[in-house]
């Protein structure tokens, strides 16, 4: 299995690339659509590892899928009877996976999903999930491992406020709600534009919701949806990774297919960085001619900056002019990549949820572990503006999230392969 990618340093990206549909909307789509009986058809769905994991869950839980991958659609055809027990060794490659939980206990009145990596009921990750849930009336325990939660006379709307606007929580209770008996209001929810693809997917399907985009949903529960056909929107982190990778590598890239502006915070932060931005038919061109000045970052939720593209924006920072500091509010976890980032040199000091980057002209390149697919991605990047060849072990990371990396990379003039 080729797990590495072997990078030589010194590319600037430029030509052409077309975004596909959104990860982070595709596979939670694939998830409602057991929400009705019959064929859903989802288009301009990404070609990764992930979606076959989605694939994978669907069909085990009854349903007939199907992926053409020469026409990038997904066709899911969802039986009467459907199963209700997500298992372990899915759930545990993929978070995503946790989406079927809302959909099936809406159906069935009853789901069991494996907790996603030793989470506990109540403990951060998932509380706010089954908070959401119990308060539209099921109930939910824990037990060897997975989420059991009931509601066999099925659900009650209900006011619901989310602590922070956690996007798996909003959509496990939004594709929950849409089924209850009565109005649910969900304050606090989140805005990405992932959650407003949603639910429109879920107003095609005979869903009554109100307030999409907004911190805000009311849902009107209905007795029953139906099949659809829906296209993915493109996905921003994707379209926001070429953007930081013509930056950092001063190239110049033309990204088609992509939606500017969902990436409204992002971009402007790469203007202040020095690129220059400008419209295409159908998206943006990046050009960056000189090296990066230095930018702060704080991630936040939709519409602040992604937390999934804080790699890109310590890797620029790394590389750039001057002094920064980036500040993570969504996942601490995430600077786990920057231990890395420190192998290939750069000057990086990490306190609490802050780093303090200081960058230097040239990153220096060595062996380096990708940890999650954004973390694989940004150090890819990374070795492209390091002297020498750098390998990034963990390739299969970023198979999650970006179709044909290597080859796109390829085709922007740099010199990425996947190696043994
Ligand atoms: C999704 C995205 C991920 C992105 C993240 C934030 C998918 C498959 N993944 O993840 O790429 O980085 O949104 O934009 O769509 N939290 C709790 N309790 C809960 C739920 C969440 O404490 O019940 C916390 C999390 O630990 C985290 C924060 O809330 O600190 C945000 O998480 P959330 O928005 O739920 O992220 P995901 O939906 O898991």
């Amino acid at each position: 299995m080729r797990d590495r990618f072997k990078v030589v340093g010194g590319a600037h990206l430029r030509g052409d690339v077309s975004v596909t549909g959104a990860k982070n909307s595709a596979l939670k789509l694939m998830a409602a659509s057991l929400l009705a009986t019959g064929k859903t058809t989802i288009t301009n769905v990404p070609d990764i590892a992930d979606v076959d994991i989605m694939s994978e869950l669907l069909t085990r839980l009854g349903c007939l899928t199907h992926f053409d991958r020469a026409t990038s659609t997904v066709t899911i055809d969802v039986p009467e009877k459907l199963g209700h027990r997500a298992d372990y060794d899915l759930v545990r490659k993929m978070r995503a996976s946790i989406n079927v939980l809302g959909p099936l206990v809406a159906r069935l009145g009853e789901a069991e999903v494996a907790l996603p990596g030793g989470d506990a009921i109540g403990s951060r990750g998932l509380d706010f999930h089954i908070k959401g849930l119990t308060e539209l009336g099921a109930t939910a325990h824990n037990e060897h491992g997975y989420v059991i939660a009931e509601a066999k006379g099925g659900l009650t709307g209900a006011a619901i406020s989310l602590d922070f606007p956690s996007v798996g929580a909003t959509e496990n209770i939004m594709t929950a709600a849409v089924l209850a008996r009565g109005t649910t209001t969900l304050d606090n929810a989140a805005r990405e534009p992932d959650i407003v693809d949603l639910g429109n997917f879920l107003i095609a399907m005979g869903a009554d919701i109100s307030g999409l985009g907004s911190p805000t949903l009311t849902i009107n529960g209905v007795t029953q949806l139906h099949p659809t056909t829906h296209a993915t929107l493109p996905d921003r982190i994707v379209t926001g990774t070429w953007a930081f990778a013509a930056a950092i590598t001063q190239g110049d890239i033309a990204i088609h297919h992509c939606n500017p502006e969902h990436l409204e915070v992002p971009l402007d932060k790469l203007v202040a960085a020095g690129a220059v931005i400008t419209s295409i038919k159908d998206g943006i061109r990046i050009k960056m001619d000189r090296r990066p000045s230095s930018v702060d970052f704080a991630t936040l939720p939709y519409p602040g900056f992604p937390t999934d593209l804080q790699p890109m924006a310590i890797t620029m920072n790394a590389i750039a002019d001057g002094d920064a500091i980036v500040t993570e509010n969504v996942f601490e976890g995430r600077f786990m990549f920057v231990n890395e980032l420190m192998r290939l040199g750069a000057k990086i000091r990490v306190d609490g949820h802050h780093a303090a980057i200081t960058g230097i002209s040239q990153l220096s390149s060595a062996p380096v572990i990708a940890t999650d697919i954004r973390a694989g991605a940004g150090l890819v990047i990374a070795g492209l503006v390091a002297d020498g060849t750098t390998f990034v072990e963990g390739a299969y990371h970023v198979d999650r999230g970006y179709p044909q990396f290597a080859e796109q990379l390829q085709a922007l003039g740099a010199d990425v392969t996947r190696v043994d």
